[in-house]
């Protein structure tokens, strides 16, 4: 846990909210758990949890987040946005834009967000979020931002169902990173997105979202609430919905699920004319 000092985030950092208190942990069972538990206490927006180790790292839809020590970020931070809970999801994108101009900026490579909160290289995933919230009459209290970023796990650490699927940064560069200062351009950014959303420019939060998803105008096909949903994506709307555009022609709005598949449908290929040559 040698390079998880605090003290070395803080002398990297210069922010002014996100990172006020860095608590860090040797082993958590999960840095989201001990950041609800801190925020119910009381802590204030910016701290942040991070833990070397998870022993029940947690995924969306009640998966396991992959947590080895010494190798990877797992790291949560409290914020408490003046906003209603139906206005939450823009948060999520805030995180995701952050940790993707994070990657960016560290490695050198170019990331994809896979909506809602996936991050990939290569079409393999080197990150995920998992947003967690309280809210009170409509309101949010507050929303714990857990990121979980593969940074330096080889391929040997990820388990054999997984390999086709995920990666890490040091797998797709050939060497390691310096956690700390991931951690402290992930900081960074999300203190620079937070500001902007704080100041209500919902605009630019969306356009760096849908560079960063290349996501529309592509076929995709979802899992929501055990229904399949199939569409070509138009854009991402201003509550966090994805809208797309139905086989039927009908337009259709998902809050929250996975793309199963991205990839053409025969049904909804564009026909080509058969005119004069
Ligand atoms: C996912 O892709 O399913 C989301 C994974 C989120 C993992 C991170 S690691 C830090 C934080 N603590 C947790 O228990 N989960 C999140």
């Amino acid at each position: 846990m040698n390079t998880f000092s605090p003290r070395a985030i803080k002398d990297h950092l210069g922010t002014q909210i996100i990172g006020r208190e860095i608590h860090v942990f040797a082993e958590l069972d999960s840095t989201n758990s001990e950041a609800y538990r801190m925020a119910r206490e009381g802590r204030r927006e910016g701290e942040v949890v991070v833990a070397d180790r998870q022993l029940r790292g947690r995924g969306r839809l009640g998966r396991r987040w992959l947590s080895p020590p010494g190798t990877n970020l797992y790291v949560s931070i409290i914020l408490r946005p003046p906003i209603l809970v139906k206005d939450a999801p823009l948060i999520t994108l805030m995180a995701a834009v952050a940790t993707a101009k994070a990657t960016k900026v560290i490695s050198g490579l170019q990331p994809q967000i896979k909506w809602p909160n996936d991050l990939l290289i290569n079409n393999k995933k080197v990150a995920g979020l998992l947003n967690e919230l309280r809210g009170k009459a409509g309101k949010v209290e507050f929303v714990i931002l857990g990121i979980g970023i593969n940074v330096n796990m080889t391929l040997e650490m990820i388990p054999g169902a997984m390999r086709s699927s995920a990666t890490s940064l040091r797998e797709e560069l050939g060497y390691d990173i310096s956690r700390v200062e991931f951690l402290s351009a992930l900081l960074r950014e999300l203190e620079g997105e937070y500001h902007a959303f704080l100041m209500g420019e919902p605009g630019r939060l969306l356009r760096q979202w849908e560079e960063f998803s290349q996501m529309v105008g592509r076929l995709v096909e979802m899992r929501s609430f055990k229904e399949v949903i199939r569409g070509r994506v138009k854009r991402i709307d201003s509550n966090g919905s994805l809208v797309l555009f139905a086989p039927d022609g009908s337009e259709k709005r998902v809050i929250a699920g996975d793309i199963s598949q991205s990839r053409e449908f025969p049904d909804m290929r564009p026909k080509v004319e058969e005119k004069e040559r």
